[in-house]
């Protein structure tokens, strides 16, 4: 089976080496060194090219490097039969929980304030909370926020979740759908965001959402810049409705530098660096799919591209 490897962000040379060991018949064959397109039966991306899948005409599975497919969902010429596999898997998901317990504990432990006074050289102390005072909201509790949840929960944190669909999760309250969004908002002292970016979460991190939690609340967006609108964080952040934001994704990556988010005192910026895959871990989950899509089994981590994740 010949395989085409396309990323701007990931290693070729290490992804390469570790799907080897696991599969030392497989092709593989780096973009843009194509050969012919027509040898090429599964495509491992993040990002690429428009167009670029829909130029493979015996492509037989999209897996995608990235835990979600929105960019790969919007190119209109995607190939509209070939399966789709995200990434689920365990370096991800470990790398993602400790983005979210680090910047938690940095919002508990003041530690933007104490930046803010720093600059001011000012001293004074907030006397520390215990963890259960700080509530912790997460949005989305699928493989990422479901990680979150339990890593803040065995710091002791109050941790409450939000999904479309119901869930049960020990020691995490649970809400599900729109009706049940102000509950979960309203008393949170951080809001966590890691939803996949659909039509119906698209710009979700608006001026009515901000008015719905309590004032002086904290933004941790870590899903996509789609989810936020940029103007209305501006507005809340400048009336104090939000203290402070921490943002690891945008609407345009890399960020502008002109950029107002860059040099705004209340908001932290990431390069999208929130979780990746390490190569030997997500090798043995993409290897998985390509011995079950050669086998005829079915395929792990399949995407419901109507529901968009
Ligand atoms: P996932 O397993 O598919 O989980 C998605 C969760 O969001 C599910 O709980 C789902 O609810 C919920 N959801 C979807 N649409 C919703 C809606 N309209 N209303 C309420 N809840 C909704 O995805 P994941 O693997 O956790 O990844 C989540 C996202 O994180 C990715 O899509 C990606 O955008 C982002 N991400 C960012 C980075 C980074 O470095 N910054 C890295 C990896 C991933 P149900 O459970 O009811 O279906
Ligand atoms: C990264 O953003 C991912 O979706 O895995």
């Amino acid at each position: 089976m010949v395989l085409l490897f396309a990323s701007p962000d990931d290693d070729p040379v290490a992804w390469t080496r570790a799907l080897r060991r696991r599969l030392p018949e497989l092709e593989i064959r780096v973009y843009p060194d194509l050969g012919d397109p027509e040898a090429i039966e599964a495509a491992l991306v993040w990002s690429p090219p428009p167009g670029l899948l829909a130029a493979l005409p015996r492509l037989r599975v999209i897996l995608s490097l990235g835990a979600g497919v929105d960019r790969l969902l919007e190119d209109p010429t995607l190939p509209p039969e070939v399966p789709i596999c995200r990434m689920v898997d365990p370096s991800l998901t470990r790398s993602m929980a400790e983005f979210v317990l680090l910047h938690v504990l940095r919002y508990h432990r003041f530690l933007d304030v104490y930046e803010e006074q720093q600059r001011r050289a000012q001293w004074r102390l907030l006397l520390p909370r215990p963890p259960e005072a700080t509530v912790v909201g997460i949005m989305g509790l699928g493989e990422l926020g479901t990680a979150a949840a339990n890593l803040l929960r065995g710091h002791g944190f109050s941790v409450k979740g939000w999904s479309r669909t119901r869930k049960t999760l020990e020691g995490v309250k649970t809400y599900a759908g729109r009706d049940e969004l102000d509950a979960f908002l309203a008393d949170l002292s951080i809001l966590v965001c890691l939803l996949p970016l659909t039509p119906e979460t698209r710009g979700i991190l608006d001026r009515g959402l901000f008015a719905r939690l309590p004032e002086g609340a904290r933004l941790v967006n870590l899903a996509r810049g789609g989810h936020l609108v940029e103007e209305d964080l501006l507005e809340a952040l400048e009336s104090g409705r939000l203290a402070h934001a921490t943002l690891d994704v945008f609407a345009r990556e890399p960020l502008p530098a002109d950029h107002p988010f860059w040099r705004h005192p209340k908001i932290t910026v990431t390069p999208h660096a929130a979780a990746y895959s390490l190569p030997e871990s997500g090798a043995e989950v993409v290897a998985e799919n390509l011995r079950r899509l050669r086998a005829g089994r079915p395929l792990l981590h399949l995407v419901d591209r109507a529901r968009g994740y």
